[in-house]
């Protein structure tokens, strides 16, 4: 049986409150929608239609072509949503999922197991259902005396008795491809919202002597439908509790799996050791035996195996295996360190190359550079890639060492070997194991302390009297 799905994105999302459009809300940094999509696809779904409207242009561009789009240029409700896609899958036959872009937590077994329930059946529509605690705000599921399903009443519509039933409609459903275009035609805005509701075509599939079957979830988290910002906060708990459990499960060790976020595509190796209070963000990957946090913020970061990383952030930068980082380092876009290299304390880095087994131990900036292998960036040492207009680099060989509070003005090459003196100021370039130095020969005048602070002591001495 050919599987299909459409997804509902069309919608503004007004009680978000929000500039961005409600099913591009990141939860554990991946848009609602595309959290999604995922799921149907996972579930095999040949085709999938998304319904676009409210900022069309913006989820096309966070989908991309991958899927087909049904343009939904008013939103009249979710039965109208569906409507538009009747020009592409309306005269397919086989089963159609249906899901709101705004239930990120659906999961992919959940969608399979109300399609498998749905075949057994031979039902023309089967409604992912949860029992909540509180349906507020939920469709509710309506139960004939033989207990099956007669029609799902919205919340706004229900009367005192509806009201009171727990059991709701998740919004995911599946259908007969073709009884559910069918029943769309059917479908009025005869409700309180004044809105072509898609749940009416349960009651008249039912009504027409359709079986309707019901797939009750087991982990109710599944439902959360996310209207606003208190269902988003919701969502992404429950999510990042998924997330987390998914890394335990596969040998990473979080030593406080409540304080740890990690966004749902990062990927970490076995036996690596994550302390409370970080956050790994985008499409960070860290190998295995990596030891990060406390208090760290990786984003977009490649991290190899064996690195240890502490009270650290990094943007858009790769470390090598065997690393150590921090505390307190902060590694910006462009940052590429080899094996074994070290950052430590107060060091800032971006836009340079670090070549294995380097080591920029303490307070210091790195910007624009290329630093070849076993050098060493002594303490305060920086480069000046900046005059206020441009940048320019600074290109370091290997073994070279960099003393304490160099200033390096680039555009500058240090050839390899070379030793450069602390506290030089650099500025022409220096070539293979040369020793540059640049800064004041130092004098010492012997018992000249003792006069300089009698010379002080008369001056205070005078302004006083
Ligand atoms: C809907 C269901 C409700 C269910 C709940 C589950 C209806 C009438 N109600 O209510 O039974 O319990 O979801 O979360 O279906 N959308 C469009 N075009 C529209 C209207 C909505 O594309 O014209 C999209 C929205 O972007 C959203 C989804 O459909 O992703 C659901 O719409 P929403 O307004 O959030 O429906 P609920 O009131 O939550
Ligand atoms: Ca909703």
């Amino acid at each position: 049986m050919k599987k299909m799905a459409i997804v509902l994105a069309a919608g503004q999302g007004k009680r978000m409150k929000s500039k961005l459009y409600k099913v591009l809300h990141p939860v554990c940094g991946k848009p609602m929608v595309s959290h999604v999509l995922d799921t149907v696809n996972r579930a095999a779904c040949e085709r999938s239609v998304v319904i676009i409207g409210h900022g069309a242009d913006v989820v096309q561009s966070v989908l991309g072509q991958s899927v087909e789009y049904a343009l939904q240029a008013q939103q009249l409700g979710t039965g109208h949503a569906v409507m538009q896609a009747k020009p592409m899958l309306g005269e397919e036959d086989g089963i159609t999922v249906v899901i709101c872009g705004d239930t990120p937590l659906v999961r992919t077994e959940t969608v399979e197991a109300m399609i498998t329930l749905h075949a057994r059946r031979g039902a023309a529509a089967t409604i992912l259902t949860a029992k909540l605690d509180n349906p507020t705000g939920y469709g509710r599921i309506i139960r004939g005396s033989d207990s099956g399903v007669l029609r799902i009443v919205e919340h706004k519509d229900c009367s005192p008795e509806e009201a009171a039933i727990r059991e709701i409609n998740t919004g995911t459903y599946c259908f007969d491809n073709r009884k559910l275009f069918q029943a769309l035609e059917q479908v009025t805005n005869q409700n309180n919202q004044g809105e072509y509701y898609l749940t009416d075509v349960i009651g008249i599939l039912q009504r027409e002597g359709n079986a309707i079957a019901a797939c009750l979830v087991d982990d109710p988290a599944e439902a959360i439908g996310v209207n606003d910002r208190i269902a988003l906060g919701e969502a992404e708990r429950h999510m990042r509790q998924r997330i987390n459990a998914q890394h335990q499960t596969s040998g990473v060790t979080l030593i406080d799996a409540e304080h740890t976020y990690i966004d749902a595509e990062v990927t970490i190796g076995a036996d690596t050791v994550i302390y409370p209070g970080t956050i790994l963000r985008g499409h960070t990957a860290i190998g295995e035996d990596c030891v990060v946090g406390p208090a760290s913020e990786l984003t977009n970061t490649i991290i190899g195996n064996g690195t240890t990383i502490r009270q650290t952030v990094t943007e858009d930068a790769e470390v090598g295996e065997g690393c150590n980082i921090g505390p307190f380092a902060f590694l910006r876009p462009g940052t590429k360190l080899g094996n074994h290299v070290k950052v430590g304390d107060f060091v800032e880095i971006k836009n340079s190359v670090i070549g294995e087994n380097s080591k920029v131990p303490h307070l210091s900036y790195v910007g624009d550079a290329v630093v070849g292998s076993n050098v060493n960036i002594g303490c305060g040492a920086i480069t000046a890639n900046y005059d206020g207009y441009n940048k320019s680099k600074t290109e370091i060989g290997d073994n070279v060492f960099v003393g304490s509070n160099a200033n390096l003005i680039a555009p500058l090459k240090i050839g390899s070997g070379a030793y450069i003196v602390a506290g030089s100021t650099i500025t022409q370039n220096v070539a293979d194991n040369d020793l540059a130095i640049a800064r004041e020969r130092q004098v010492n005048k012997p018992g000249y302390a003792e006069k300089i602070r009698a010379r002080a002591r008369a001056k205070k001495d005078r302004e006083t009297d």
